[in-house]
């Protein structure tokens, strides 16, 4: 394995999360800012055959995941053809895109065709009227669309990410169980995160052992799966059930110690950490027309100053970071 990609612990970078855009179809509470991001301008941002170049390097050294992020990766015009390019990179086991559903149901056969392996779909509630209140848009429908037909399409597992807030989904918690009896989804309950502008506090945050005690008063029987090691999620499973339950715990119980994740962020910096703004500019390293060595130079060097984990709680509530929508909406301390 690439002595770039691996850092000062010993962990082995092997998954790659490129954010195609910063704009979305979505306002979400937790990741914009009531007043809106200030997008960067297109001529910052990485062409197609940037992302691809890059995408060509990382995997030559030993990246074998790549998940497509956004923003809203699938308003990305030319989505399918990444995705058919990506595929054509050997040593690339597997693509995968985070997307808030919104665009799915029609692109769908599309994707299937271009090689999209994995899909992880963000609903933040079941109600409707609840659900368009927290994205801030109509949809709630068409989202619903998407997933079943993401099933039907042979997708397995189709994650479904929801962020806990208190007072406003936690009392969710429970329908989203219920909806795994029938349906073989993996539904990720998510801790709320900080970022820039996104008015976290901690009161907001429901924590896994808070929402775990409360699934176990209506499911008593819940039982906890073997996970993979560098999951993000703690997987459950109600006996009986299609799908499963899991905990994105990265504020109470963070799982740093096996993370094997890098990030490109729209605008074409490294981001070795979801939390912390320690980033640098690939896009420029390309520009200047450097050859591969140097660009890995620029990269190992960054990998090698990742930090053992995120500081903890606290410091990741006072720090200054990217909003979630660019970073890689999909949310992240030192
Ligand atoms: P897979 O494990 O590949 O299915 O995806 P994922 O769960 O990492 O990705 P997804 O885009 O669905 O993100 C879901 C949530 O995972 C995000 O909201 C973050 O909370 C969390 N997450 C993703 N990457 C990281 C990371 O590098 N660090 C931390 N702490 N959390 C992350
Ligand atoms: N806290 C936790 N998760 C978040 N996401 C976006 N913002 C936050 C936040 N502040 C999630 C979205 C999406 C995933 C990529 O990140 O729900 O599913
Ligand atoms: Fe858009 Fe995802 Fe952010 Fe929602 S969380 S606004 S869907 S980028």
């Amino acid at each position: 394995f690439s002595a770039f990609l691996t850092d000062s612990f010993g962990r082995r970078h092997s998954y790659l999360r490129i954010s195609l855009t910063e704009k979305c179809n979505l306002r979400c509470q937790y990741c914009i800012a009531g007043g809106g991001v200030k997008l960067t301008p297109r001529a910052q941002l990485l062409t197609t055959a940037e992302v691809l170049a890059l995408a060509r390097l990382f995997v030559h050294e030993g990246v074998e995941k790549i998940r497509l992020t956004g923003g809203e990766p699938l308003i990305r015009p030319d989505i399918l053809d990444i995705i058919a390019e990506l595929r054509k990179l050997k040593g690339l086991k597997t693509i995968a895109a985070t997307t808030n559903g919104m665009n799915l149901s029609r692109l769908l056969p599309g994707l299937k065709v271009a090689g999209l392996d994995l899909l992880n779909i963000s609903l933040d509630s079941l109600v409707p009227a609840k659900f368009e209140f927290i994205v801030r848009r109509k949809g709630f429908h068409k989202v619903m669309e998407g997933i079943d037909k993401a099933i039907e399409m042979g997708y397995n597992p189709v994650k479904v990410n929801c962020v806990v807030m208190r007072g406003l989904n936690d009392d969710e918690v429970l329908d989203f169980v219920a909806l795994t009896k029938r349906k073989p989804l993996d539904v990720r309950f998510i801790e709320y995160m900080p970022f820039d502008g996104n008015k976290w506090n901690f009161k907001k945050m429901v924590s896994y052992q808070e929402m775990l005690d409360h699934i176990r008063q209506q499911w008593p029987d819940l039982e906890q799966l073997q996970g993979g090691e560098t999951d993000t999620a703690k997987a459950y499973r109600v006996p009986g059930y299609l799908g499963q339950v899991g905990f994105i715990t990265s504020m109470s119980d963070h799982f740093c110690g096996s993370c094997n994740r890098l990030r490109i962020t729209a605008d074409g910096n490294l981001k070795v950490c979801l939390f912390g703004n320690s980033e640098v500019s690939l896009r420029d390293c390309l520009r200047s027309g450097a050859p591969d060595q140097e660009l890995l130079e620029i990269i190992g060097a960054a990998v090698g100053r990742k930090k053992k984990q995120h500081a903890g709680m606290f410091s990741i509530s006072q720090m200054k970071n990217r909003p979630m929508i660019l970073i890689g909406a999909t949310p992240t301390a030192s």
